[in-house]
């Protein structure tokens, strides 16, 4: 479970998280939407550590993350896979390689039958063919990255799942494509997963729940058809946005 409480964040005199409650069930696939700059990649990183908050309480798989120290925090770190808004591969390594990464056993990871048996198993899993892993990142599409990018997320078999704008950049076939998968893995992994997005309609498409952050705060947390039923205005300027979307009126 991961469960934000009155978490507050500023950068300067920007405030950016103004007091967050958030929470994700085990085995829940959440959606954070919200647009562009409020601060959701903010919050991503507070579950995983790596921005401290200024108050509040992060709680997640039971611990208390802006607490641990470095060590308790590397190892918690190994139980969350976390893709990257950009993909973040690196160009001068193979998808072998880049995937290999996220293998965080040590042992396992220098165990190069283990390897390539895990990142075949993980390349298989996001729906790449098998020769992928000899390419190198420019030799791929975006959704092919995006595709890598989620391999190496799940290489060392996550609790939670991350992922931070998955579709964002892609074509509408690509970014449904992400979508499923997303859908996919949490189902057969059984993961616990957050998808940040501003994609309304793979939001609605993937998430058990929806949240949605604005203005510092999450404004409302809930199943789809709470959000279409909401007449909180902040809702439904969001979702109005892709109201005209033929995909919403079924
Ligand atoms: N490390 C940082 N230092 C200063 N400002 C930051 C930092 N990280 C994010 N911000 C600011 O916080 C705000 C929210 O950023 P972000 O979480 O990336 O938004 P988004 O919702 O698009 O993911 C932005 O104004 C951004 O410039
Ligand atoms: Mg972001």
């Amino acid at each position: 479970m991961i469960e934000l409480r009155d978490v507050r964040k500023r950068f300067g005199k920007q405030v950016v998280l103004d007091g967050v409650n958030f929470t994700v069930q085990d085995g829940e696939t959440v959606a954070l939407l919200g647009p562009s700059g409020t601060g959701k990649s903010v919050l991503l990183k507070h579950i995983i550590g790596l921005i401290k908050p200024d108050s509040g309480t992060i709680i997640v798989d039971g611990k208390d993350v802006s607490h641990l120290k470095r060590k308790e925090l590397a190892e918690f770190r190994q139980t969350i896979g976390y893709v990257f808004q950009n993909g973040a591969l690196f160009d001068s390594m193979d998808v072998l390689e880049n995937v290999r990464l996220g293998i965080v056993d040590e042992d396992k990871y220098e165990d190069m039958d283990y390897v390539r048996g895990r990142v075949a198993e993980c390349i298989r899993l996001v729906n790449l063919p098998a020769d992928v892993v000899e390419k190198y990142p420019a030799q791929l599409s975006g959704g092919m990255r995006k595709r890598v990018g989620i391999a190496r997320a799940i290489a060392g078999s996550p609790k939670y799942l991350l992922y931070d704008e998955p579709t964002s950049g892609l074509d509408p076939v690509n970014a449904d494509i992400i979508d499923s998968l997303v859908q996919r893995l949490a189902q057969e992994l059984h993961v616990t997963s957050v998808m940040v997005t501003h994609d309304v309609r793979g939001a609605f498409r993937v998430a058990d729940r929806l949240a949605l952050l604005s203005d510092g705060k999450i404004v409302m947390q809930g199943t789809p058809k709470e959000f279409l039923a909401s007449d909180n205005p902040k809702v439904r300027e969001f979702l109005e946005r892709d109201f005209d979307n033929p995909q919403f009126a079924a």
